[in-house]
């Protein structure tokens, strides 16, 4: 039994200094270990890390579609932690959310998330970001999917 009754909402906004840092120290560790999305526990990690600098704006720290600047767009952010449960048959759509994450331009074409308007194209990001290392952006890109699959109700 708890006695708090709801987890309270706070914005977290981090500094723009430790976003700038966190993103330095992945891609150096991108550089130092090829194969970092070999372990879970790491998958984890690495993924909540880009999420929060990449998608937390939007989808909110908690995935739960509150980020600061939701409510500035013309289609507000889905929740994140409910992706599994909308399945019909409650099965976490991994290729989809990877696909929608990707930018996959077959895929995008038919949803309107991806339209260049709301939602970024982060496979090129990502593979910007990562000195254009298209194993290292397809790994993260991974680690993202599996952070979102880790946070599902
Ligand atoms: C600029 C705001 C913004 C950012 C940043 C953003 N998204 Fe989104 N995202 C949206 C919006 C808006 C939608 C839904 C729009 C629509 O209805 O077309 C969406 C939809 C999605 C969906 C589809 C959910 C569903 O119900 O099918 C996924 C998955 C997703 N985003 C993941 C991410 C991930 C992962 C990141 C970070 C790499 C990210 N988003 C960054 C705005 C954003």
């Amino acid at each position: 039994m708890t006695t708090h009754q709801s987890r309270r909402k706070t914005p977290h906004r981090q500094p723009r200094i430790a976003q700038q840092a966190a993103l330095a120290v992945l891609v150096a560790l991108g550089a130092a270990t090829p194969s970092w999305a070999a372990d879970q526990g790491a998958a984890l990690t690495q993924g909540h890390a880009d999420y929060l600098i990449y998608c937390a704006s939007c989808h909110g720290a908690q995935g739960q579609g509150d980020g600061p600047v939701s409510g500035s767009l013309k289609n507000r952010p889905p929740n994140l932690t409910y992706l599994q449960q909308q399945e019909p048959e409650g099965k976490f759509p991994y290729q989809r959310v990877m696909n929608i994450i990707q930018g996959n331009p077959d895929y995008a074409q038919s949803y309107r998330t991806h339209g260049p308007a709301d939602m970024p194209v982060w496979g090129k990001v990502l593979t910007e970001d990562s000195g254009d290392r298209e194993s290292v952006a397809k790994a993260r890109v991974r680690n993202l999917v599996e952070y979102i699959k880790s946070i599902q109700k």
